[in-house]
Order: structure tokens, then sequence, then C-alpha cells
């Protein structure tokens, strides 16, 4: 088995995937031409089953459009794509037509791959799995707050979900630490992109809460979900979120004294970060979910 993988798989998840896990890994060769095209060329030596490795952001048009242009080359040669691995999975948080008019975009940029004979997706915490089983793929969805939380070596009192979707999420941290868990009623106005919380107690007083939730982007929500805990008495709030997006997030986080941000590799971060954002490498835990079903 060879593991390609692409421009969007961070460093260290790539270094994780050959260290620990022992994977033989390569990487085709890139570059854009003059008028900002794309090219992709596989080395010589692709050849029988490959996994294809690749995170769609930072640039997620440019990603998308080098995964499909690697397909493409490793159709060209006759090898055969065992399975794609997503670290983060783009265009999946428009799942539906929200408002009338709308695409679903992950309908419009996932439904191709099919074309390439990709039937198997496993991804890390993708925002609706329904999104993509919808299509007709399998999908493996890696959650790894629990993991994560482990590795930093935090004690939590309580679990937040920062709303009703990641509810799910609170509640397997929740069991495997056994404390328990809440949730709060976020709403995000479509059209403006203002985020509201509904009031609600709390039962906070003196807690350190982790909240879990799947993405950070304008670092909004956990501002809000931080401010309604801190109101209620929370003596520390530890953010634990999967996919670090925007780092000019970090100011407005900062300010709403998160104490901690716990984060995976799924996506390049700049390594420039403040000492109270923790990256955790998660290859190994891929590499497990990988080792189900695959022999190397
Ligand atoms: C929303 O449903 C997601 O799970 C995240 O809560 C959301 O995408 C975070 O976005 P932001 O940081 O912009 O509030």
């Amino acid at each position: 088995m060879m593991f390609l993988y692409l421009s969007g798989t961070p460093q260290s998840l790539a270094e994780g995937f050959k260290e620990k896990c022992g994977w033989n890994i390569a990487r085709p060769i890139s570059k854009i031409f003059p008028d900002g095209e794309q090219y992709v060329r596989l080395s010589e030596n692709i050849v029988g089953d490959i996994v294809i490795i690749q995170s769609l952001y930072p640039e997620q048009d440019k990603k998308i459009i080098e995964l499909y242009l690697a397909l493409e080359a490793i159709n060209g040669v006759g090898a055969s794509i065992k399975c794609l691995i997503l670290p983060y999975a783009a265009y999946t948080r428009q799942d539906k037509r929200f408002l009338n008019g709308e695409p679903i975009s992950t309908r419009a940029i996932y439904q191709g791959l099919k074309l390439f004979g990709i039937n198997i997706i496993i991804t890390v915490d993708v925002h609706s799995i329904h999104s993509l089983t919808s299509l007709g793929f399998k999908v493996y969805n890696i959650l790894p707050h629990t993991y994560m939380l482990s590795i930093a070596g935090e004690k939590i009192d309580l679990v937040l979900a920062p709303d009703k979707g990641a509810l799910s999420r609170a509640i397997e941290v929740a069991k495997n630490f056994n404390v328990p868990y809440d949730y709060i009623d976020k709403f995000r106005d479509r059209v403006t992109g203002e985020i509201r919380i509904n009031q609600k107690e709390l039962n906070v007083a003196g807690a350190t809460v982790a909240i879990v939730d799947d993405i950070v982007s304008t670092g909004g929500t956990l501002a809000k979900a931080a401010q309604a805990l801190y109101n209620a008495g929370a003596k520390s709030v530890i953010a634990v979120v999967t996919h670090f997006l925007l780092p000019k997030s970090i100011e407005l986080l900062s300010s709403s004294k998160i104490s901690k941000l716990i984060t995976a590799n799924t996506i390049s971060i700049p390594t420039t970060l403040p000492t109270w954002i923790h990256v955790v490498d998660i290859s190994s835990l891929i590499c497990n979910e990988i080792s189900k079903w695959v022999s190397n």
C-alpha cells in the first residue's frame, strides 16, 4: 500500500504517518503555471493500491483542484485508489439549502470524486457526516476530542456543547471522562452571520469546563459560550476544537479569557502561536482507524 499526500497535508501529520505509523508515503510534484493554473505529476513508482491524503484548508478551492488533478493522474497510471483521507473536509457546512437559491455545496464539491473510484472517505470530525454518506460514500469519521484532552493532561468537571449540533461530541467526551455535560442554544443569523445564544441556567460555579466543537472559524461561537460560562461562575474554560481555521480569531478568544485551546494538526497551523494554544498530533488516531480495515 502506498500513501500519497498532497500539499494541504500538514507536515507534522505526514511525519507522524511516516514515523509513528511506518507508512510508505510520497508526495507528487506540484507547481503553479504562470497563469495560475495548477500542475501535478506523480513520481515513476506509483503502482498498486494507493491511499491519498489531502487536507482541504487553507485555500480550499486550490486544494480541491489539486486533489482532482492527482486523482486523474493516479487513474492515468492504472493504480487503484483504496480510499481518500481528508483530515479536514471543507465545504461540509453548507450541507443543505438554508436559504432559497443556495447550493448544497457538499454535493457540488464531493459528488465528482465518485468518477475517480472514490467510495471510502476517512475524515476527522466532519461537520456533517450525513452530507457525505447521503452521496453514497462510506465514511469513517474520527472524533479526536477525548484523545486531545488526554494528551493535554487536563482535568475537567463538565463538558459543554456550544450548540445542539455539538451535543453528541460532548456526550462522548463526558462519558469518557466520567463527568456531566450540558449544552447551550446558539443561533447564527444566516444573512449577517451574527451569533446569539439563549440564556439558560448553567450549573458551573467554580468548575473547569471543556467546550467541545468541530471548528473555530471566527471564534464567535467559543467566545459567546465562554462568556456564558464565566457569567455563570465557571473557574476556567478550556476549548477543545478539532479544526482551528482562522488564526484571526486568536484576539477574540484571548479577550474572552479562554484559558487553553486544544486543537489537532488536521490543517497547517502557523508555528508561532500563543502559549495557551496547544496543537496535538493525531496521526496515530488516523493510523489506528485505517489499520482496522486495510493491511499495509
Ligand atoms: C457550527 O455549527 C460549527 O459547529 C462551529 O460551531 C462553527 O462553525 C464555529 O464558527 P465560528 O468560530 O465562526 O463561530
